[in-house]
């Protein structure tokens, strides 16, 4: 049967340029290339990742007055009937520049209708929680939001995956909230500011993977970007899951494309990570190498070739 999965998050609109290289502070700086506007968020880019790879996706969010909901969140198996509105916000903004050199980007957000959510909000979405495999949030709304949902999810018995992105600069994430994680998933960056360890090697990554089990988390997921993905449980299985090799256009929405994607494989006890995991890893191949968040997003029948092609 297929899966189902919430992703609680937010919705943002995506002002992306493409630059030939970042600028320095005070510089001024020619491109080519037209701002183009695109769907993205965290979130929601989550949440798509979810539905083109087949789940029923419950999309928990909230956006300003004037979005349209039927031409923006216009997927298949996106369920949007858990999309609220603002009524003195708008909707989330992204403002992004990418390199042309590399494909990285620099992302700045306004929050909007994403940081006007509350628990309440969240409270009046039991049901699509209830009849999910999986929840999924990131930290583009506010904290209590996500705690909120994890507490839902685990009144009902499923398991919730947090993404900690973007991570607070000080102050690291309430106690509660760690206890209430099953699968966390930062990227380097993001552990280190939770964890004070800095990734290099393998050991260092165990460092970080203990830290979690320590404060309630029985599986780690570590990005560790073109070098693909650490894994580990607090039963000790662990490894390493290649990324695919790809020419990065735009890294946009990649890491969101891994957790949504790997998402929809993974089985309820998380006995088959590594494969989840890789099915997840050759999603965000295809979106590394496609411009912007949303509109780079893969179908299952893509990713299904890209195994397959590999596996020969
Ligand atoms: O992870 C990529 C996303 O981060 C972009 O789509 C942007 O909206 C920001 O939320
Ligand atoms: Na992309």
């Amino acid at each position: 049967m297929a899966k189902v999965i919430t992703v609680l998050g937010s919705t943002n609109i995506d002002k992306v340029v493409q630059v030939p290289r970042f600028g320095a502070s005070g510089e001024t700086l020619h491109t080519p290339n037209h701002i183009t506007e695109a769907m993205g968020g965290k979130g929601l880019n989550q949440g798509v990742a979810s539905a083109r790879s087949g789940a029923k996706t419950n999309m928990i969010t909230k956006v300003g007055m004037a979005f349209d909901v039927s031409k923006n969140m216009n997927v298949d198996n996106l369920m949007t009937d858990h999309v609220m509105r603002s009524d003195n916000e708008e909707t989330g903004q992204a403002y992004i520049t990418v390199s042309e050199e590399t494909g990285d980007n620099i992302i700045y957000i306004y929050g909007g209708a994403n940081a006007d959510m509350t628990a309440a909000d969240v409270r009046e979405h039991v049901e699509a929680i209830e009849e999910s495999d999986f929840v999924i949030a990131q930290l583009e709304t506010p904290i209590e939001t996500v705690v909120e949902a994890f507490k839902i999810a685990h009144e009902h018995g499923v398991k919730t995956i947090l993404n900690p992105a973007p991570m607070p600069e000080v102050g690291g994430l309430p106690e509660e909230l760690l206890s209430l994680t099953d699968v966390i998933v930062p990227n380097e960056h993001e552990t280190f500011l939770l964890t004070g360890v800095e990734v290099s090697d393998e050991k260092s990554m165990i460092h970080n993977a203990v830290y979690y089990f320590e404060h309630g988390i029985d599986t780690v997921i570590i990005t560790i970007g073109s070098n693909g993905s650490f894994y580990m449980r607090d039963n000790g299985e662990k490894g390493i899951v290649p990324a695919f090799k790809t020419k990065a256009v735009d890294t946009t929405a990649a890491g969101d494309t891994f957790i949504g994607a790997m998402t929809t494989r993974l089985e309820n006890d998380l006995s088959n990570l590594p494969d989840a995991m890789r099915y997840g890893s050759a999603a965000s191949s295809v979106t590394v190498s496609r411009a912007g968040a949303q509109p780079s997003i893969p179908v299952e029948t893509e990713v299904s070739a890209i195994l397959a092609a590999h596996a020969e």
